[in-house]
Formats: C-alpha cells, sequence, structure tokens
C-alpha cells in the first residue's frame, strides 16, 4: 500500500511534549519545553523488496560477494584464494576539497583517503592478502619490521586470523597511535634500538632462523593488496584513468604495486592509457629521488631523519621494483622539505579531511610539481592519503599547541573560565 501525506521528507519532534520543528530548524531542544529533538521521517514509500534492492544496488554488490575492497578484484589479487581473512577494508572514499584546489594550484585535485581502512591505513590491503597467505601455507607465526602501520594491520589481522605476531619497531620513532594499536591487537612488540632499516635486517634474519613468516611489503602478496587503491581508483573513475597518481613513498612497496597494478590494468584492457606516478620523499630520506635524479644510474642508502615517522626510511627495499614503475608510467620521484610536508597536512586537516603527515607528503608534492610546471593546473590529478590524522597525535599537539612561535596553520586552544563571556570573545576572535 502506497503511504500518501503532504507532509516534508523529514522533520523534527519533541521527544517529551510532540511538539514539531522543521528540518530546517537550527535550534538544539525544543522550544516549548526544552526536551530534546528527534528526526522523524515520511516512510519512504516503495515496497520492500524494491527498498532493499535499491540500497543492495548502491552498494554495488549482491549479498552473497565479499565486500572487502580488496577481494572484489580477486580475479587480479589472488584468483585461486578461497578461505580468506579480511575485516573487510578498502572501498575508501574519493574525495574533492575546493581548499585543497587553491592550495595546490591542481584544479579538481582528488583524494584517495586509505586512512579510511579499519586500522587506518592502506596496509590493511597488503594485509588482508598476506595474512590470507600466511594462514594456506600453515604459518606458526607472522613477523614485520615497521615504522608503526604496518606493523598495526599485522597485528589486527595476525588477531583475526589467531596467528602470534611479532613486530619489531625502532624505538622512539614510532607514532603513538600506531604503537598503542600494535598492542592493543596482542602482537609481540619489539622497540629496536636502531632504525626502521636495523629493524628490516633483524626480521629477516629471524624469520630465516626461527621460521615466523615475513610479512613485509617485500613479501609479493602484500603488494597483490595493495595494487587494489590503484584499481578501485580507476573503478571510482569509471575505468578512465587520471594524468597522475601521486603517493608518498618511503619503502617503496606503495610505489611497486601501483606500477604493477598499472601494468596489468593496461595489460589486461582495463584502461587504455597509463597515468603517469609520481612518488614524493621527505626530504631527509631521499634515497629514491636521488636516484632519479641521476637517471637510476645508482641505488643511495641514507641516514634517514624526519617528521614523518612512517617513512623514515634510508635503504628502501623494492628499490628495484620501484624504478620499473617509475619507468613504465614516465613517472617522477621528488622530495619535499618537513616545513613543506607540516603545511600542506595542516591544509588536510583544515578542509576537515585529515591525514598523518607521511601521507601529505602526496599533497605537498602536487604543490610542487605544479610550482615546477609539471603537473599542468588543468591535469586530472589524484593523490593518494595513506593513513589517517589519529595515527600521530603527538606530532598534531606538538604542531598546534607546543611549537614556538606558532606555525602558520596553528590552531591553540583556549583556556576561559567558565563563563558566557568568556565564549562570546572566543567565538569573536575565531569570526
Ligand atoms: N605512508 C604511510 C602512512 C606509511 O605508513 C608508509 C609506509 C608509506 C606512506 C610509504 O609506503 O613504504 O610502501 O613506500 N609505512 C611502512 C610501515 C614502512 O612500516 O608502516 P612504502
Amino acid at each position: 500500500m502506497m503511504f500518501t501525506t503532504d507532509r516534508p521528507p523529514s522533520w523534527q519532534v519533541c521527544v517529551a511534549c510532540g511538539s514539531e520543528l522543521t528540518e530546517h530548524d537550527p535550534r538544539s531542544r525544543c522550544p516549548q519545553c526544552g526536551g530534546l529533538l528527534e528526526i522523524a521521517h515520511r516512510p519512504p514509500g516503495l515496497a520492500r523488496a524494491d527498498l532493499v534492492l535499491r540500497f543492495t544496488e548502491r552498494r554495488g554488490r549482491t549479498p552473497r560477494a565479499t565486500v572487502s575492497g580488496v577481494w572484489r578484484f580477486r580475479e587480479l589479487v589472488l584468483p585461486s584464494a578461497e578461505t580468506v581473512v579480511s575485516h573487510p577494508e578498502g572501498n575508501t572514499p574519493l574525495l574533492h576539497r575546493e581548499a585543497l584546489d587553491r592550495y595546490t594550484g591542481a584544479e579538481g585535485l582528488l583524494l584517495k583517503h586509505e586512512g579510511h581502512n579499519p586500522t587506518g591505513s592502506f596496509k590493511d590491503r597488503g594485509m588482508t592478502v598476506g595474512v590470507t597467505q600466511a594462514v594456506r601455507v600453515g604459518a606458526r607465526a607472522v613477523a614485520c619490521a615497521s615504522t608503526g602501520n604496518t606493523s598495526a594491520s599485522l597485528a589486527a589481522y595476525a588477531a583475526q586470523a589467531g596467528l602470534p605476531a611479532l613486530v619489531l619497531v625502532p624505538a622512539g620513532n614510532v607514532a603513538t597511535g600506531k604503537l598503542a594499536q600494535s598492542l592493543a591487537y596482542g602482537a609481540r612488540t619489539l622497540l629496536v634500538r636502531g632504525g626502521f632499516d636495523d629493524c628490516l635486517r633483524l626480521v629477516q634474519e629471524a624469520s630465516e632462523r626461527l621460521g615466523v613468516y615475513l610479512l613485509n611489503s617485500i613479501n609479493p602478496f602484500r603488494l597483490e593488496g595493495q595494487k587494489t587503491i590503484v584499481l578501485e581508483l580507476l573503478e571510482q573513475l569509471g575505468w578512465d584513468p587520471p594524468d597522475w597518481i601521486v603517493l608518498p613513498a618511503g619503502n617503496l612497496g606503495n610505489t611497486a604495486a601501483f606500477g604493477k597494478a598499472l601494468r596489468e590494468a593496461r595489460a589486461w584492457g582495463l584502461i587504455e592509457r597509463m597515468p603517469r606516478l609520481a612518488a614524493v620523499q621527505a626530504a631527509g630520506a631521499a634515497p629514491f629521488a636521488r636516484s632519479f635524479e641521476e637517471g637510476f644510474r645508482r641505488r643511495h642508502t641514507v641516514e634517514p631523519e624526519t617528521v614523518a615517522t612512517a617513512i623514515r626510511i634510508g635503504d628502501p627495499a623494492s628499490h628495484d621494483r620501484a624504478v620499473r614503475a617509475i619507468r613504465e608510467t614516465d613517472g617522477v620521484v621528488l622530495a619535499v622539505s618537513d616545513g613543506e610536508i607540516l603545511e600542506a597536512k595542516a591544509a588536510v586537516d583544515a578542509c576537515g579531511v585529515g591525514c598523518e603527515p607521511a601521507s601529505a607528503a602526496s599533497v605537498a608534492g602536487v604543490r610542487e610539481l605544479v610550482r615546477r610546471g609539471v603537473i599542468a593546473p588543468r591535469a586530472r590529478v589524484a593523490a593518494v592519503l595513506t593513513g589517517h590524522l589519529l595515527k600521530d597525535p603527538g606530532m598534531l599537539l606538538r604542531y598546534h599547541v607546543e611549537t614556538e612561535p606558532a606555525p602558520p596553520g596553528a590552531n591553540r586552544p583556549v583556556e576561559i573560565a567558565a563563563d558566557l563571556r568568556a565564549v562570546e570573545r572566543a567565538l569573536a576572535e575565531r569570526e
């Protein structure tokens, strides 16, 4: 039966006295009695089956199919996997904010926000495949070295699979949120007195000697999952590739995965032309950018230092695979300073999107490439935000509260007396 009414689609009702307000009324309580308000909706006027079908269609999936943004692409990821360890993950949004068009000079800049994954970074896409594989090969335990995100993700997926996890992170150089995740999900967490490169060397030795399954991005199954960042991005653009895909680069696993995804998408007819990759490193940890400037004649290692601890890496493990990715896509590699990263992060945060410091390297990179004339202002550009804002609260507090003099984007909190005049003053200052 169709429900007919002359009511608007939605309105507000006082739970206490039943008074009604329009949907657009800004008051936060009932003007009659001060009661709490509730939203009421007109019934949708569709038969149940039609309604359910509509919800399902919008979601783009049938009920029995997997809801993972990795395993949706299973034909291109790991076709033989029958039972998978999936959170699920992926299906991350593609965002646009005019403020960032203005900031970078790239009109219509799109942000693929991988911070929307279950543990807050793109690592979950690789980890669902990596841990699935660990189970398939009968691993007794899994391990990784990490600057924090890989370990958070491994800890979560290992917990789901019921596998013991060992993570090695550089003592004193892991963002608080990431360390907290690894502890919470129950991984055996080793704070190594050294950098990421030391952790990686050590965990490789440990995996060989102790027989634990290694889940760094040198593990190829990880990269198969990470390819789906690109596949999903292409899908969101109707398989009409952008001109540029810009990403932060540290250990270079992701750069390698992006190159492989594009190569295969092209070979298998999903896209007709290659976008160009731009890999962005922090200036204090930029061995790959240095190699690029020399036409990749040499591989460099550096003593890394940057505020973007996620990419504080001096000897990237996937160097060779990443060189291939840059060459095949006519890509570029560049370095941006810590100051540029922090400024770009403040811009990403201030428009309500938010990301962790390393992620902002991609936005800083877009800005720099537009400035250099490498990216045309009208080019179609997608930048990947690799991690969530809450990964690194320590850095946020340093930037907004503690740094003297206040950086340009600093948002100082104000402590006030509990009275209205102080609130009014604070509001007037902001307006
Ligand atoms: N962005 C974030 C937030 C990261 O955590 C990483 C790497 C990168 C970018 C760079 O990706 O290494 O594939 O070039 N994090 C690793 C980790 C190293 O241990 O979590 P990459």
